[in-house]
């Protein structure tokens, strides 16, 4: 089982790493993007983050002969704690690249996928307890249409839950396929692609964490320092280009007798979003929707 990196030389460019620096890698995966830190760092140190126990193993095993690293197995929304409980005020640098490793999609077992019957579970974190079987056999109706509308825009996401709810209790990934063949017939592309996207980001809370870590994340940064995301698709792009329009905007209101505008504190390195080039297009289709923006924090 392997893990193409996305976008790998651009966010480590990106990083603009100094060879003394700390630097968090909040999405270790297959360690691709922290292997390349780890080569650019002397007496730098990097505090690596994942949830999933398969990874954390398969990544110890790509970095075995490193030591200048600890890898943190939390939820990367914890980033701020988890740094400060290890004495960390400040870092050079932050990468997230989101989303799952191929590895976790292609494990059947782990109820990724829509193409094989196996059981609804889609945790990253295999110690959390909230599974996608839990979601659509307990959720209320409006709650799973919401689910499928926000996470997933799928927009025939009520009728999917009202079907749901008769057909409950639903144990396999093919039992839910089969409910969206039957609604989604006539749509382009797999019926049941939107509805698993939407459960897999419901059961990881993955919206409210992205949210939490780009919010304590940003506020870790030493001065100069930068934060790297990479998204995979458009819910997610959308809160990562929010909030650093936000931090590195200010709002003076019109007809304030101002003579210095002042800066923010953050300054946006990429008005538009990087894409991979066409040869990553064409040699990994996981880059597809791949989008990097680039957040710094001024120098004082
Ligand atoms: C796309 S992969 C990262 C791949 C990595 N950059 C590489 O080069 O191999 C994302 C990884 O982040 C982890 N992850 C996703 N969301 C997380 C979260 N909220 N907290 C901790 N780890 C998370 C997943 O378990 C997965 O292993």
């Amino acid at each position: 089982m392997k893990h193409e990196t996305v976008l790998l030389n651009e966010a480590i460019k990106a990083l603009q790493i100094k060879s003394d620096g700390i630097y968090v890698d909040g999405t270790l995966g297959g360690a691709g993007h922290s292997k390349l830190i780890l080569n650019q760092l002397k007496n730098g140190f990097l505090y690596a983050f994942d949830q999933d126990n398969f990874a954390i193993e398969f990544a110890k095993n790509v970095l075995k002969d490193f030591s200048n690293y600890q890898i943190i197995k939390s939820n990367f929304r914890y980033i701020k704690q988890e740094l400060n409980s290890r004495n960390v005020k400040e870092v050079d640098g932050i990468l997230l690249d989101l989303g799952l490793s191929s590895f976790q999609i292609d494990d059947e077992k782990r109820g990724f996928t829509y193409l094989k019957d196996t059981k609804l579970d889609m945790r990253m974190d295999q110690n959390q307890e909230l599974t996608a079987e839990i979601i659509v056999n307990t959720y209320s109706l409006e709650d799973l249409a919401k689910i499928f509308y926000l996470y997933g825009e799928e927009k025939n996401g009520y009728k999917i839950a009202r079907e749901i709810i008769q057909k409950r209790p639903l144990l396999t990934t093919m039992d839910l396929v089969k409910i969206t063949d039957k609604i989604n017939r006539n749509e382009k592309g797999h019926s049941a692609k939107r509805v698993f996207q939407a459960l897999r980001i419901a059961v990881n809370d993955e919206l409210g964490a992205l949210e939490e870590v780009i919010k304590d994340g940003i506020e870790c940064l030493k001065p100069g320092g930068r934060m790297v995301v990479i998204t995979f698709h458009s819910l997610e792009d959308r809160i990562v280009k929010h909030y650093f329009k936000e931090k590195t905007t200010i709002s003076i209101p019109k007809n304030l007798p101002i003579q210095h505008i002042p800066l923010a504190d953050y300054q946006l390195i990429t008005s538009k979003p990087i894409y991979p080039s066409d040869s990553e297009y064409e040699q990994n289709s996981r880059s597809k929707s791949a989008k990097m923006r680039v957040i710094q924090r001024r120098e004082q």
